[in-house]
């Protein structure tokens, strides 16, 4: 038998997110909100005005929850968890979370456009205002729709938690083909120490970005679902000849950050200097 990474589809596609955030809540998922402060930091380095954020693998608009609202990932898991959301139906849970977002939305709050295979998810993040705009595709296996390559083609930032894996420099190459060298958008990416990041790096390279990591920290992703996965886990490090001593063997994924920008912006104001006291 073939032992993977623990298998989440279940809870990917459901009307609404509290599966999502249940399920992934219990093992303490921590990527979005890592993915919150480096993004910021990201967004400010960047400086553009009301800029536009293409979030892959995005789900039911976890990244966009946090970017554009005064609110944690801490809040997420507890409303979602609480009895009262728990007693709702969907569509009554829509029109709750519609409101409770307004309320709390920042008035600095970039525009998120997220794709995802999940139909479901993407429909209700566009319902309840999340998501400025979603795509259902699957650029492992097609290239991206003219809406899509119209989106990724005004991209500021690409962004991505808990998704490279799913997707691969595949998708990456497909994506950044709809963008032209005058405006590439800035890439930024949590991506687990399991998976091999250099062959999205060298595609990123292919369309003019160079990809920095932060050296010296890594975050914890989540808990291992069970003894398997952490063997698993285990193997994949060892294969890149990693170590997972005070990190995965502690019983937790965890991820690098990597961001990649034109190669002048790069050489102007390394990653270290853009990312002080997410570390
Ligand atoms: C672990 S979730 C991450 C969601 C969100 N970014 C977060 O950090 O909470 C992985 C997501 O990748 C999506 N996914 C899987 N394969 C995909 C593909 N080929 N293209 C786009 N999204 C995909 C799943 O539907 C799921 O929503």
């Amino acid at each position: 038998m073939k032992i993977e990474k623990a298998d989440f589809n279940a809870i990917y596609d459901r009307p609404d997110p509290r599966d999502y955030y249940n399920g992934l809540g219990a093992l303490d998922y921590a990527a979005p909100h890592h993915g919150q402060r480096v993004f910021r930091k990201v967004l400010d380095a960047l400086d553009v005005d009301r800029p536009t954020i293409v979030d892959l693998c995005c789900s039911y608009g976890v990244n966009a929850a946090l970017l554009k609202h005064d609110l944690t990932l801490e809040n997420l898991y507890d409303r979602y968890g609480s009895d009262q959301i728990a007693g709702l139906a969907t569509d009554e849970l829509t029109d709750a979370d519609r409101a409770f977002y307004a309320d709390r939305r920042r008035a600095d709050a970039p525009r998120v456009i997220g794709v995802d295979t999940a139909a479901s998810a993407i429909e209700y993040a566009l319902e309840v205002g999340l998501l400025d705009g979603g795509a259902v595709e699957d650029m492992e296996r097609d290239k991206p729709s003219s809406e899509l390559a119209d989106a990724v083609g005004e991209a500021d930032l690409i962004t991505v938690t808990g998704g490279i894996g799913y997707i691969t420099d595949q998708s990456i190459d497909r994506l950044l083909d709809c963008t032209s060298p005058e405006r590439r958008p800035w890439f930024a990416a949590l991506c687990l120490r399991t998976v091999s990041y250099e062959p999205v790096a060298e595609s990123l390279a292919r369309h003019g970005l160079v990809t920095e990591q932060l050296e010296e920290h890594t975050f914890p992703q989540r808990r291992f679902a069970g003894p398997e996965e952490r063997d698993y886990a285990m193997r994949a490090l060892a294969e890149q000849g990693l170590d997972p001593l005070g990190k995965e063997s502690a019983g937790e994924y965890h991820v690098n950050v990597y961001l990649s920008r034109p190669g002048d912006e790069v050489a102007a104001r390394p990653i270290q200097t853009i990312l002080t006291d997410v570390a």
